[in-house]
């Protein structure tokens, strides 16, 4: 004999659509310092799978100006941070989009506007490394040899526990701003 049992199946957290305030728009402004313990709990989660590189909650307060926060309902549902390697070079750090809300567009908003900083403060080139350059590609960034960064390599990477064994991309895009460079021959 075949028994019948209904059984109620609840939607896995990491495909439920926009939980913290449904139907409420996405937006994009500088992070303030009372966003530093949402940043700093975004960051972490996406440590232990490797995705991004871990960063002192102190670390995160200090440098909170530099960030951009996604928010919906007041709550920051992403973040992106855009850090100066040298007067020429910036990088694009700890991208992140709460794991319920990816997928919608969200990432490739923050990543236009962390590069949209870079443009406005005069960076010739924004890098990143990542695991996922088809998100950085599709605004423009190419991907490029580790060693073509020379400024991210004496950076972080040479202090890395994964320095020439790294399994991520770096990426780069040239915004041809004039930041750091020197008055040209013959100018005025
Ligand atoms: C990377 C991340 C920020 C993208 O956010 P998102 O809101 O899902 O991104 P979008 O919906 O705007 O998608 C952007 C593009 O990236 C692609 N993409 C996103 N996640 C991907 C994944 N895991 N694997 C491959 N491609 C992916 C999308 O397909 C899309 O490309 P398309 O427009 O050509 O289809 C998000 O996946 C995330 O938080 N990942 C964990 C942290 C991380 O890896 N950060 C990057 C390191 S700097």
């Amino acid at each position: 004999m075949i028994t019948m049992t209904t059984v109620s199946v609840e939607p896995a957290a990491d495909v439920r659509r926009h939980p913290a305030a449904p139907g409420a728009e996405v937006s994009i402004r500088p992070a303030e310092r009372g966003d530093a313990p949402a940043i700093d709990r975004l960051v972490a989660a996406n440590v232990g799978p490797g995705l991004l590189l871990p960063r002192s909650s102190a670390d995160i307060l200090r440098h909170v100006s530099r960030f951009l926060v996604a928010t919906r309902g007041g709550e920051v549902i992403g973040c992106g941070e855009l850090a100066p390697l040298s007067k020429t070079m910036s990088e694009v750090r700890s991208l992140v989009v709460v794991a319920a809300e990816r997928g919608g567009g969200i990432g490739s908003r923050l990543l236009a506007a962390v590069v949209a900083g870079g443009r406005r403060q005069g960076a010739s080139r924004v890098c990143a490394f990542t695991h996922i350059p088809r998100a950085f590609v599709a605004q423009g960034f190419s991907i490029v040899p580790h060693t073509w960064l020379p400024e991210k390599i004496m950076t972080d990477c040479q202090a890395c526990e994964w320095f020439r064994r790294c399994a991520q991309y770096a990426v780069v895009i040239e915004l041809g701003g004039s930041r750091g460079r020197g008055p040209r021959r013959g100018s005025p």
